[in-house]
């Protein structure tokens, strides 16, 4: 006994249920998934280590990069942009960030990896303070979306230090 307009109504109310539904339960996926990226760096070898003339320190690390960033690949990941900092604290500045290796992950089958290579970009310090420093070693990410904000977070591993003396 509807009428057309009723049932034409309904049945609009039912596919803007059905879509409001699918939508949460995307954007619900998508927070479950971002969840848990995993990462380990080892410092394999010290290659060199000196001041260089103008009195600034430079060192030459091997690194094993290694990490599991699947979990950032959703539906909506366009790619991920990731770099490796050093990380340490001198009496001028609370943080000295050094960027030594960075990639562009363009799908979930190359998020995880682990990559033995001497560090990419040079690492100096604009003084000389690296002689027995303790440093971190974080892995930041910038995730591109298809649509959306951009979001970025790091994994911080602590723990590493330089020799006492150059080599
Ligand atoms: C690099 O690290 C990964 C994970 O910890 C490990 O499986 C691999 O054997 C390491 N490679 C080297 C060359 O140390
Ligand atoms: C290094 O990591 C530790 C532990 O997360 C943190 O307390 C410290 O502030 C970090 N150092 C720098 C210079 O970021």
């Amino acid at each position: 006994m509807h009428s057309f307009g009723y049932r034409a109504n309904a049945l609009l109310t039912f596919a803007i249920t059905i879509l409001a539904i699918m939508c949460a339960m995307a954007s619900v996926s998508d927070n479950f998934n971002s969840l848990s990226p995993t990462s380990e760096v080892q410092v394999l070898n010290i290659n060199w280590f000196q001041k260089k003339p103008d009195g600034d320190d430079e060192v030459s690390l091997t690194l094993n990069i290694s990490a599991n960033l699947e979990s950032l690949f959703t539906w909506n990941t366009k790619q991920v942009f990731v770099f490796l900092a050093a990380e340490y604290g001198t009496p001028k500045n609370a943080l000295n960030q050094v960027s030594l290796w960075d990639g562009i992950i363009p799908s979930k089958e190359h998020a995880k990896f682990s990559i033995h290579t001497t560090n990419k970009y040079r690492f100096i310090d604009q003084g000389s303070n690296l002689r027995g420093k303790n440093f971190n070693l974080t892995l930041h990410w910038h995730v591109m979306p298809k649509t959306g904000k951009m979001f970025a977070d790091k994994i911080v591993m602590s723990g590493f230090r330089l020799p006492d003396a150059y080599r």
